[in-house]
């Protein structure tokens, strides 16, 4: 959701009115996404190395949050959405945490929709966390060295319970990864838009979506594969 900052400064106001811009924009953005019978969706909200942030910019993303949860957990409910967690939540502030946990228990028994905001997250840190665990559940026994593979690995990410992406959509003309699901990403596709997030909306989401709809995946096959027999 990159692009806040900027979509601020083009109007001279502080970055922080690009973030809570950037708050109704995640709104329509979840709206459409359920119309469009997207069954999850992942926000990348605050990244590992968003700490580095000034300390003003992290309490107002903090703050934000918090504000958007208490708002939206009553509509998250009503629309049967499941809310899940991706990354360091315990390292988040406690009243964050608090209207987290309030918001996962209230709607953690739907399974239609899910929204998986992905907070103090980094994949290469879940990846070493990931091992750690797996290597310690070798050692244990529970695991084999010998069956060592994608499938029994990937139990150990945070995502294993949750599909990988199909589609990976960045804002504002940044063309990296910055460290966003990177394993799980592997097969997704992804479309980097100039848009900044705070101008992402129904039209943008929809137009990312029938451009993925266009590509052809092919997961290592050939095109020939692919097409239907008839
Ligand atoms: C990147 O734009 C955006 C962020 C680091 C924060 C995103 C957070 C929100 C939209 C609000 C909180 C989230 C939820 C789910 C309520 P940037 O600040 O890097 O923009 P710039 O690149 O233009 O400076």
């Amino acid at each position: 959701m990159d692009g806040n900052g900027r979509w601020a400064r083009q109007r001279g106001l502080p970055r922080i009115e690009g973030h809570r811009q950037g708050v109704e924009a995640v709104r329509t953005v979840l709206e459409t996404a359920w119309e469009l019978g997207i069954r999850q969706i992942t926000l990348y909200a605050f990244s590992a190395e968003n700490w580095k942030r000034p300390a003003e910019e992290v309490g107002a993303l903090m703050g934000l949050l918090e504000w958007f949860l208490k708002r939206e957990t009553a509509r998250l409910v009503a629309n049967r959405i499941r809310l899940r967690t991706i990354g360091r939540i315990e390292e988040l502030p406690d009243s964050v945490q608090r209207v987290l946990a309030e918001a996962i228990t209230a709607t953690a028994g739907f399974t239609e929709h899910t929204l998986v905001l992905a907070l103090n997250y980094g994949a290469r840190r879940e990846v070493a966390d990931a091992a750690r665990a797996y290597a310690a559940a070798v050692v244990a026994g529970h695991e084999r060295l010998e069956t060592a593979s994608w499938d029994a690995f990937s139990r150990y990410l945070e995502t294993a319970d949750l599909p990988d992406p199909d589609l990976v959509i960045r804002t504002s003309g940044e063309t990296r990864l910055s460290n966003f699901l990177l394993l799980q990403s592997a097969y997704a596709e992804f479309v980097f838009t100039p848009v900044l997030w705070p101008d992402f909306g129904k039209a943008e989401l929809t137009a990312a979506v029938a451009e993925y709809a266009r590509r052809e995946r092919r997961f290592g096959k050939t095109s020939e594969q692919l097409a239907p027999t008839t």
